[in-house]
């Protein structure tokens, strides 16, 4: 007997989205909309908490971004939706074991690592990633643990980038500012206590050329107890920014520049924490006998590059600058999943199209996807993975009437479900997650917080344990 193509209620198309960010919700989303398809989506997180950087990386003062995870919410409660979280693929699950139970596979995992800037230094105590303040201030478990210590009054963060400025705001914002956001407690705890006064943005390129946007720039000046300075000089533009600000459609950088050169002429405010936002330079060195003591830093020029883009070049001016801490914010980088193609120098799944490409075979999987910031690099908004997530979604369902899937042995959910429960009897169902939800904003509550998170996954088993009690006290 012939298979009949998967998408009927009889033979419904089975699709395995790994990550439960932003992109995975945008691709399950779309899938949703096909309503001429039965199609059934298993997605899997590697925690016991959905949705990606929005829990984990969003900074906790930006809680009206965070809504945004209403929408996903309206997605995983479908009846054809599962949510398999604290299943992490590649430990609990092979891509094997996806192949035997899914038409198609996308993998939607983001980048959790992060990039480096290769100078002699970087691993001294007191150098750290971006990475790991973002996931520790967020509660993320893999983070939750890192020491940073605040005792510093001086602090470098290199990049300018909007999780610069996030690294910046939350270092720089009073008890007060952070004590209404779901900021991790014991974070909260630690920076009431921080001692740091003088934080460095160090840009290796001019205003014109920051990477961060106008509400991100701009809300550094709104802190109760800092103030943002910049020196008229930093402001002052070369003929090369000049002339890619007058021919830009973009207003973005201009407005930037308008924004940084208020900074440069407001004066003293007499605020307590100073933010110092220096451009043209790049760290050569970080600088130190036991821990971090100091950044050199050269002073750059911009030229043309032959693509027409504007490149920081090394000058032969040096600077040293005392800090203590040095956080490098320079961008995040993807991690291979075990026998997925992994393309190491952009730390991506290569793929055409959002079709996974082998780069052995020369040609792209059947059946297995890519979407979000694993395809594309770590760039882009959450709005930008809804685009991203469609594209990939009308190439699945071009192979959809192909016939160019992979062809499982078992696609039933029953029989996934009875793997997944003996790989990793503490998975985590989205009714599951809506408890510790509701346990989180429970606690945040009477402090007038959005929610109190959990930040240990143990921890989290046992509130979910506890609450189930009480759903089912019989325990059947
Ligand atoms: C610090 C920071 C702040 C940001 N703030 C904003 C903001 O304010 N506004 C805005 O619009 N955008 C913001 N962004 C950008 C936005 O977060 C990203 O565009 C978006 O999250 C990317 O979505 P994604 O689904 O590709 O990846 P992610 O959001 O990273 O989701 C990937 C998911 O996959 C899971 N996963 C990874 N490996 C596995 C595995 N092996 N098995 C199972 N699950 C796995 C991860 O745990 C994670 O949940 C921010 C980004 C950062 C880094
Ligand atoms: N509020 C928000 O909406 C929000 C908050 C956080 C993040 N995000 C988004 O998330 C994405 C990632 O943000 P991101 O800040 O990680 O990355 P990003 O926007 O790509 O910025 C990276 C910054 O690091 C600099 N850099 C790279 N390599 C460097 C090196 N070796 N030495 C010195 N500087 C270096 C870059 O400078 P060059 O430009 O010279 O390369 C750039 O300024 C972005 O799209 C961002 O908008 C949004």
């Amino acid at each position: 007997m012939t298979k009949s193509r998967p998408g009927t209620p009889a033979n419904p198309l089975r699709v395995a989205i790994i990550g439960s960010g932003p992109s995975g919700f945008y691709a399950a989303d779309f899938l949703q909309k096909q309503t001429d398809l039965t199609i059934q989506i298993d997605m899997y997180e590697r925690l016991p908490t959905p949705y990606g950087l929005v829990r984990g990386g969003v900074a906790p003062d930006h809680q009206k971004i965070k809504s945004v995870t209403n929408v996903y919410e309206k997605i995983a409660v479908d009846e054809n939706f599962r949510f398999y979280g604290n299943v992490e693929v590649g430990r609990d699950v092979m891509r094997a074991d996806l192949l035997r139970h899914y038409h198609a596979i996308i993998y939607a995992i983001g980048t959790r690592t992060d990039r480096r800037m290769g100078i002699p230094g970087e691993d001294l105590p007191g150098s750290h990633a971006a990475t790991e303040f973002v996931g520790w201030y967020n509660a993320h478990p893999d983070f939750r643990d890192c020491e940073f210590d605040l005792s510093q009054e001086r602090v470098a963060v290199i990049g300018n980038g909007n999780v610069a400025m996030d690294v910046a705001r939350i270092l720089a914002s009073t008890y007060e500012e952070l004590a209404t956001t779901d900021i991790a407690d014991y974070a909260l705890e630690a920076l009431a206590k921080s001692r740091v006064r003088e934080i460095y943005v160090l840009g290796r390129r001019g205003p014109a050329q920051a990477a961060f946007t106008n509400p991100e720039i701009r809300e550094l000046g709104e802190l109760r107890e800092a103030e943002v300075i910049v020196r008229p000089e930093d402001v002052e533009l070369d003929p090369l920014s000049a002339e890619a600000l007058a021919t830009s459609s973009d207003r973005t950088a201009e407005r930037n520049v308008q924004v940084l050169m208020r900074y440069s002429t407001q004066g003293d405010l007499g605020k307590p924490r100073k933010i110092y936002m220096r451009f043209f330079v790049s760290p050569v060195e970080i600088l130190g006998d036991e821990r971090v003591e100091a950044i050199r830093v050269v002073k750059n020029k911009l030229v043309r590059a032959e693509d027409g883009s504007l490149r920081a070049v090394p000058t032969d001016e040096y600077e040293t600058i005392p800090v203590g801490l040095v956080f490098r914010s320079i961008g995040y980088m993807g991690v291979a999943l075990p026998d997925v193609p992994f393309d190491e120098r952009r730390g991506i799944i290569p793929n055409i199209d959002g079709r996974v490409f082998d780069p052995q075979r020369m040609d792209t999987l059947v059946g297995e996807y890519v979407v979000g910031w694993i395809k594309r690099g770590p760039s882009g908004i959450i709005g930008t993975n809804k685009p991203d997530a469609q594209a990939t979604v009308m190439r699945l369902l071009d192979d959809v009437r192909s016939g160019r899937l992979i062809d499982p042995e078992a696609p039933d959910r029953e029989s996934v479900e009875q793997l997944l429960r003996e790989r990793q009897p503490d998975l985590v169902t989205f009714d599951d997650w809506q408890l510790l939800d509701m346990a989180e904003r429970e606690r945040g509550q009477p402090l007038g917080r959005p929610r109190v998170k959990y930040s240990q996954v143990h921890e989290m088993l046992a509130v979910l344990t506890e609450r189930k009690g009480h759903l089912n006290p019989s325990g059947d």
